[in-house]
């Protein structure tokens, strides 16, 4: 619900005054509305986007200062604690949680399209074996364009619920035949008396050999990994998934857009990162050493797993995924995991620096989650694939809410700083 509020923000530039619409959404701050400032000549610069919003949406809503995060309205807590990923699937898709009949309908949905086309193992055997599973995962669902782009009307709200369905339930099968080629072990397919992590986790850790049982303490940390990571507005990779989709393009393009950007270390490739970082300092009596280059403005070394572009406090999915570190550690009788050790000693020393308190700095998503997926033996190149996988009901909400709705071709301005006009030289006179 946007209603445009009696406020209008006033523009003074030089003698001229221009008049620019204000905003009010449901929560957060109110938006400038600057789309007629070309008429008077002016773009606006905001390199990064720190101060712009890109659309209006009522999917999810963060308010970093206060740690809180809602998905259509619904508490990060309260779903992490009561719900389960494919409900929240189904709450981002359609705005309300499901009745008992809805949901059942729903899973049975995303059932029925867990199996990928044969010909895509002959696509994935052509990577190398030692390719990134993320290159692999960005490729094959790029790849499911071909498979589907003639049954696709993306103005028809039914082909684009069918096309979500169906990329929720192929992210786990896609991101578990990467995994197993890379290890040269045969696909195990979808089950469809399992779970959703269940059957994911089955299909990363079986083989044709012997019986395979998922462990339910696992199958739930890992239901709860995809829960936290399932949507966070408009993030880079929501963000790319938005801009592809504002073209009209096929939306299995769109998410491999959104997975490609989401492989970046500043976003969610941290938490492979974070995993890099914890092996790199090596010891807790390195940790120090690492603070101080994480302060240092001449390197380039950063704290992975800290700082947040909306955050600037404890990032709520942090604080729930490190309780779910210790339950699952607990369950597993891994009492004292010195990784888990050294990530909660290096937080308390940068909580306790001025540097990180000055600058906001606190754990985000990504510093406990490689802790958890190490514990329950996922390998560290495969963590980002886990965050793909989570994020595919966000980033297919995102599309589904743009294409349904009012929405542009996104096409940003620029501040040009290159040379002004001038004739060209032959070469006997450059
Ligand atoms: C995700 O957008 C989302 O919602 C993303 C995400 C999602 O769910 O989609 O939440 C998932 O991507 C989480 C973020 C994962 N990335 C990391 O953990 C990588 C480490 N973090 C940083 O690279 C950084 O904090 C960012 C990229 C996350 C945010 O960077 P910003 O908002 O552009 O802030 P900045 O780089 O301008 O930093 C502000 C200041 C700078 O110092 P000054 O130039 O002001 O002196 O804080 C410093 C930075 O140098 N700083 C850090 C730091 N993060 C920021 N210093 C040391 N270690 C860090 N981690």
């Amino acid at each position: 619900m946007v209603q445009a509020s009696p406020k209008v923000a006033r523009l003074l530039i030089d003698d001229k005054e221009i008049d620019l619409p204000v905003i009010s959404g449901s929560g957060g701050p109110d938006v400038i509305d600057v789309g007629g400032l070309t008429r008077h000549g002016y773009f606006t610069y905001d390199p990064g986007f720190v101060s712009t919003a890109s659309c209006d949406s009522e999917l999810t809503y963060i308010d970093g200062d206060a740690g809180v995060l809602l998905h259509r309205g619904y508490p990060i807590e309260q779903l992490a604690e009561r719900s389960d990923f494919l409900e929240l699937c189904y709450l981002l898709l359609n705005g309300d949680l499901p009745c008992a009949a809805k949901r059942e309908q729903f899973v049975n949905n995303i059932r029925r399209h867990t199996m990928v086309h044969e010909k895509l193992k002959a696509l994935i055997q052509g990577y190398r074996r030692d390719a990134h599973p993320m290159a692999i995962l960005c490729g094959v669902v790029a790849a499911l364009s071909a498979f589907y782009h003639d049954s696709l009307d993306i103005d028809d709200a039914q082909h684009r619920l069918r096309t979500a369905h169906r990329l929720i339930a192929k992210m786990p099968t896609l991101a578990a035949m990467s995994y197993k080629y890379a290890r040269g072990e045969p696909f195990i397919y979808p089950r469809n008396d399992l779970g959703y992590a269940e059957n994911f986790l089955h299909m990363m850790f079986a083989n044709p050999c012997e019986e395979h049982h998922v462990n339910p303490v696992i199958a739930q940390a890992m239901d709860r990994i995809f829960l936290l990571h399932a949507d966070h507005e408009q993030n880079a990779s929501t963000s790319t998934v938005r801009m592809a989709g504002s073209t009209g393009a096929n939306p299995f393009s769109c998410i491999a857009a959104g997975i490609a950007a989401l492989w970046g270390p500043s976003h969610g490739g941290a938490n492979e990162a974070v995993l890099n970082m914890l092996a790199e300092i090596g010891h807790e009596k390195h940790i120090d050493k690492y603070v101080a280059k994480a302060k240092n403005k001449d390197d380039p070394f950063r704290l992975m797993g800290f700082g947040h572009r909306v955050y600037k406090s404890y990032d709520p999915r942090a604080k729930v995924m490190q309780q779910s570190c210790h339950e699952v550690l607990n369950a597993l009788g891994v009492d004292s995991d010195p990784t888990l050790r050294m990530a909660q000693r290096l937080e308390q020393i940068a909580l306790e620096d001025s540097y990180f308190v000055e600058k906001r700095l606190y754990p985000n998503v990504d510093f406990y989650s490689g802790i958890i997926l190490k514990a329950i033996g996922i390998p560290v190149e495969m963590f980002t694939v886990i965050f793909a996988v989570g994020r595919t009901p966000g980033w297919i909400a995102h599309w589904n809410e743009m294409i349904g709705g009012n929405y542009r071709l996104g096409r940003p301005r620029q501040l040009y700083r290159g040379p002004t006009r001038r004739d060209y030289l032959p070469v006997d006179r450059r």
